[in-house]
């Protein structure tokens, strides 16, 4: 699915960044990504995937 249309931004990309390279905040994410430079309407969705993805790897690591 696409985050962010004006840059082209996938969840898949964003989900990576997190668990592959500890990315934990918008601030860090944008350092990867121009996530939100245009219009700025994906930085909301950008964030709640960034949560999810960081409460699904804890939960997944203390099952683990
Ligand atoms: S949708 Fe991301 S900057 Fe416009």
């Amino acid at each position: 699915m696409f985050v962010c249309i004006c840059k082209g931004i996938t969840d898949h990309q964003i989900r990576q960044l997190v668990t592959e390279s500890g990315v934990g905040s918008m601030r860090e994410l944008k350092q990867h990504l121009p996530l939100g430079s245009q219009c700025g309407t994906c930085v909301k969705v950008a964030q709640n995937i960034i949560d999810n993805t960081i409460i699904d790897e804890s939960l997944f690591k203390e099952v683990g």
